[in-house]
């Protein structure tokens, strides 16, 4: 097996508009150890989201290869993708994306009901745990509109963490927070790669997050530069 938890090959990617071609990504090749921290910072625009989703496999390159634990993803069968997808990555979203109709147990529980084996008691205990360690078990019962920005963001994390993946594909999660709850935030995610060995790649502006990371890059003209 791969010793990397993912590899980028020469990602490329571009936007058509009109006639007019929107070059985002370049070339990018990088690779992600187990348990590693690494920041992605960049300006509005410059592709950061654009990177993630092609790392998390929410949509494709135009070229290059994204592996999972070695694993070209592309060459898989969609099933055997998305178990592996399922099994190894989370997500949380730039917009937390929250199922507004469902409560906040059941979102985080939402990856691991698509995962079918699992029993339903063992699922509400699994999700019941993670909101308790991003200390919001006593908000379980709430839909997403009945909670507070940083709650949702909260409620993402957990949801992104409750199959316990090997890597976390974060995306500005302490955007649009007030300082105090911003910083709860990134303490939480640097714990859970203390204790769970969970790789973070973590897309954020804060200086103090950014500054906890094994590595740190700015994305600039579609290139990822080491800082
Ligand atoms: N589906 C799409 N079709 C066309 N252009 C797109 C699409 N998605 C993103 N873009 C463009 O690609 C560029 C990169 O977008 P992306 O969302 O990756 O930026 P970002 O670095 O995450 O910005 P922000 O910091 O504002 O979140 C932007 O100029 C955006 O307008
Ligand atoms: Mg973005």
């Amino acid at each position: 097996m791969s010793e990397w938890v993912l590899e980028a090959r020469r990602l490329c990617k571009s936007y058509r508009e009109g006639n007019a071609t929107l070059t985002v990504l370049r070339d990018i090749t990088f690779e992600v150890a187990a348990g590693e921290r690494i920041a992605i910072v960049g300006a509005s625009g410059s592709g950061k989201s654009t990177l993630l989703h092609l790392l998390g496999g929410l949509d494709q390159p135009d070229r290059g290869e994204v592996s999972i634990r070695g694993r070209d993803v592309a060459r898989m069968p969609e099933r055997e993708r998305s178990k592996l997808r399922n099994e190894t990555l989370g997500f949380v979203y730039q917009l937390h994306h929250l199922l507004q109709e469902f409560t906040a147990l059941e979102n985080v529980a939402l990856p691991l009901l698509l995962r079918r084996r699992v029993p339903r008691d063992r699922v509400r205990q699994l999700a019941r745990e993670r909101l308790r360690e991003v200390g919001l078990e006593a908000r379980s019962a709430h839909r997403p509109s009945e909670l507070s920005g940083g709650e949702r963001q909260r409620v993402a994390i957990a949801r992104a963490l409750v199959t316990n993946p090997a890597l976390l594909l974060a995306d500005e999660p302490t955007g649009n927070l007030d300082p105090h709850t911003g910083e709860g935030i990134y303490e939480l995610l640097l714990d859970l790669n203390a204790r769970h060995g969970t790789a973070v790649i973590v897309v954020t502006h804060e200086h103090a997050l950014a500054a906890q990371m094994h590595r740190r890059y700015r994305l600039d003209e579609g290139v990822l530069v080491p800082l």
